[in-house]
């Protein structure tokens, strides 16, 4: 990334666009930084970033107003979480469509350039998703359209707009359909986290609690690829630099059901042999979900690099080290 550029992250108060400014920062960029949340509930602090803006970008002329001379945009921010947040709230999922609208309509305005959507795999067509173990989702799978009800229906027409923008008014777009990203400094409580972080967090409390058992959402047989935060902001950035303007899968090919990521998991924790409370009747998604990689690895020859146990480890330790400073007080809008 050119370092004379100034960047606006919108959604800089959460886990990707977190991960994102600072890496912008920490590559010289000047950053504008903007989210819904208060700055005290930002899931990182940015001391070095001169420009903060705790205000909500479904308002266009907030929009218009943090966007005025900046290079370009990434669009991070959406209200989203684990199946958890978005089986029960569709219609709040799905008013993110204001965030991308109005950005995009701001770009127009102030003739900026370049455009970044995070778009999900949520977006793809929920029939080809029905068994455990299933083929890579390749980007043309997403149509005929079925996305995700609700959050999945909102990332694909907001692709759509991203496209009809590029196409009527020049505004170049790169498009990321992310697969279930983790890390440290994600959601691992609330209501809000997905599994990687949320099954770390119920076997560090079944270690330290003594308990012998922990909840799983559905049988455990479905599957899912994951990718580690650093992964992602790399695919993003390159794909950013790259000339493809159309969705590109960012995600790994590591597919593993719920039960094979707990035997990980339980690994790391060295606290084994759990037993499984199956709640059949929790947000389960789709059956099995997993990212075909042959797209991006051929248009930026590039194939990412952490694998599960590694992204895990990382991602337990940080979990692990927040409960504790915690004191298992959990909650995620707890800042200390
Ligand atoms: N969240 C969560 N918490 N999921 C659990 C748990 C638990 O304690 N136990 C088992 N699961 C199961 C869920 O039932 C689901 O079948 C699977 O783990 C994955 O759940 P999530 O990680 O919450 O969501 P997802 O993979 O279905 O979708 C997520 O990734 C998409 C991108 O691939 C969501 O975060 C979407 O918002 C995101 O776009």
């Amino acid at each position: 990334m050119d370092k004379n550029k100034t960047i606006l992250v919108v959604g800089a108060g959460g886990f990707i666009g977190g991960h994102m400014v600072k890496r912008f920062i920490d590559n010289g960029n000047k950053v504008i930084a903007s989210d819904i949340k208060p700055k005290e509930y930002w899931f990182q602090d940015f001391e070095k970033s001169n420009n903060y803006y705790a205000t909500d970008m479904k308002d266009m002329s907030n929009c218009m107003k943090v966007a005025k001379g900046v290079d370009y945009v990434f669009n991070m921010a959406c209200n989203m979480g684990g199946m958890g947040f978005i089986e029960n709230n569709r219609a709040e999922c799905m008013q993110s469509v204001l965030i991308n609208t109005n950005l995009l309509i701001a770009c127009k305005e102030h003739e900026i350039k370049k455009y970044f959507f995070s778009s999900s795999a949520c977006a793809y067509n929920i029939s080809k998703q029905q068994n455990t173990f299933i083929e890579g989702l390749k980007e043309e799978d997403a149509y005929p359209a079925d996305p995700e009800d609700g959050y999945g229906w909102e990332k694909l027409f907001s692709e759509r707009m991203c496209r009809h923008f590029m196409e009527d008014y020049g505004i170049e777009v790169r498009i990321a359909r992310y697969h279930n990203i983790y890390g440290p400094y994600g959601t691992y409580d609330g209501g809000r986290e997905k599994a990687p972080a949320a099954l770390c967090r119920k076997i560090i409390d079944a270690k330290l609690n003594k308990k012998n058992k922990i909840d799983v959402w559905g049988d455990g047989e479905q599957t899912r690829t994951f990718l580690y935060i650093d992964d992602c902001l790399e695919g993003t950035l390159r794909l950013f630099e790259s000339d493809y303007s159309k969705p590109v899968n960012i995600g790994s090919d590591e597919q593993v059901s719920i039960n094979q990521m707990i035997d990980i998991i339980e690994d790391i924790s060295g606290y084994k042999n759990l037993k499984k409370n199956y709640q059949l009747d929790k947000p389960k998604g789709v059956r099995g979900r997993s990212s075909n990689n042959d797209l991006i690895k051929k248009v930026l020859n590039w194939s990412y690099g952490i694998d599960l146990k590694n992204g895990l480890t990382r991602t337990y330790g940080w979990i692990e080290s927040e409960m504790s400073r915690k004191g298992n007080n959990i909650n995620r809008f707890t800042k200390s």
